[in-house]
């Protein structure tokens, strides 16, 4: 499609694989089954659930929101709902929320779900772009505990001075599709991938710092890093601001891709069901991504 070879992708990215959906699948059926996982794994009733944050840029509809769709399919008959639109960073946006819902007692079983079609928003003659990213979906449902464990810190940042850096230009209110001579611009996603990268490097390793120092924890105590897999370099480089040996830092960049909000999820998921992560376990969550916009978590397993 594109002037690419498989020696660039892997050696720059990291990446040898991608999922990309059925055509007639949509987030929301990619959603519905990380959903339904993660009751089972967490023992957990559709009806128990009281409520649903997604982490998405590529909803169904523009409206209403995926959360509402994911709902209806996963049959969260007592839950309310709402997306969550921080890109790369969405689902750990989604699991801050849900702490501080948590915390304040208004809620006491809350899904978080990152998903991502990123497919259909990929300009598949744009080298930039479509040999990086994938679709998938990853979640969690998050409870109030007595115990020693859970959410220990997090932390949310975002910089909108530089969202020409990763954005969809066109096709929202600001340059809507009427208006436009090719409807096609109004679906895809460009990316300044070289500013981009700089600034991911730099503010995940400081988003994590800021979480173990709120925690009070050293980064020697940690058991793994599962961060955002957007590059392999960025991951190493990333690990080694802090200090982090490479066995502890999860990877699975090259299966997937970068599936946005869905990478940290479904890295998580994998950790879990691999028997990386134990009961007690610290685990440090980190992401980047457009807006721009970071997030780090520090939970005890
Ligand atoms: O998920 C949200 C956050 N996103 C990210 O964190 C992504 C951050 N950025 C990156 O991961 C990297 O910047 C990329 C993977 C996107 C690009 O890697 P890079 O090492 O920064 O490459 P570059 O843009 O500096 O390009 C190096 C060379 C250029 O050629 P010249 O000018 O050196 O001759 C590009 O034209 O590689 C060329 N190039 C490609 N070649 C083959 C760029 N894309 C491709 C490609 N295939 N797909």
């Amino acid at each position: 499609m594109v002037d690419t070879n498989d020696e660039w992708i892997v050696s720059r990215t990291g990446i040898k694989e991608r999922h990309i959906c059925a055509k007639d699948e949509a987030s929301s059926d990619m959603a519905y089954e990380a959903g339904k996982k993660a009751m089972e794994m967490a023992g957990v009733k559709p009806e128990e659930i009281d409520f649903l944050i997604t982490g998405t840029v590529t909803p169904d509809y523009r409206c209403p929101s995926a959360s509402c769709i994911i709902q209806r399919k996963l049959g969260l008959i007592n839950t309310g709902a709402m997306d969550l639109v921080a890109a790369c960073a969405g689902f750990l946006h989604g699991v801050a929320t849900a702490d501080a819902f948590i915390k304040i007692g208004k809620y006491k079983k809350i899904m978080v779900i990152g998903v991502e079609k990123l497919s259909s928003i990929t300009d598949y003659t744009d080298r930039n772009t479509c040999v990086l990213f994938g679709d998938g979906a990853g979640a969690v449902i998050i409870e109030p505990t007595e115990e020693n464990k859970g959410i220990l810190a997090t932390y949310l940042k975002s910089d909108g001075r530089h969202s020409e850096l990763l954005w969809i230009p066109n096709g929202g209110s600001a340059a809507p599709i009427q208006d436009l001579d090719d409807p096609k611009e109004s679906i895809f996603l460009k990316m300044n991938g070289k500013e981009v990268y700089k600034h991911a490097v730099r503010e995940m390793a400081d988003a994590s710092l800021k979480v173990l120092k709120e925690a009070g924890v050293e980064a020697e105590y940690l058991k793994l890093l599962v961060a955002h897999q957007a590059n392999i370099r960025i991951i190493d480089a990333t690990a080694k601001r802090l200090k982090i040996p490479k066995e502890k830092v999860f990877l699975n960049i090259a299966k997937y891709g970068n599936t946005s909000a869905a990478s940290v999820p479904i890295a998580l998921d994998e950790a879990l069901r691999e028997g990386k992560i134990e009961e007690g376990d610290l685990v440090l969550m980190t992401a980047f991504g457009g807006g721009l916009t970071w997030a780090s978590a520090l939970i005890r397993w």
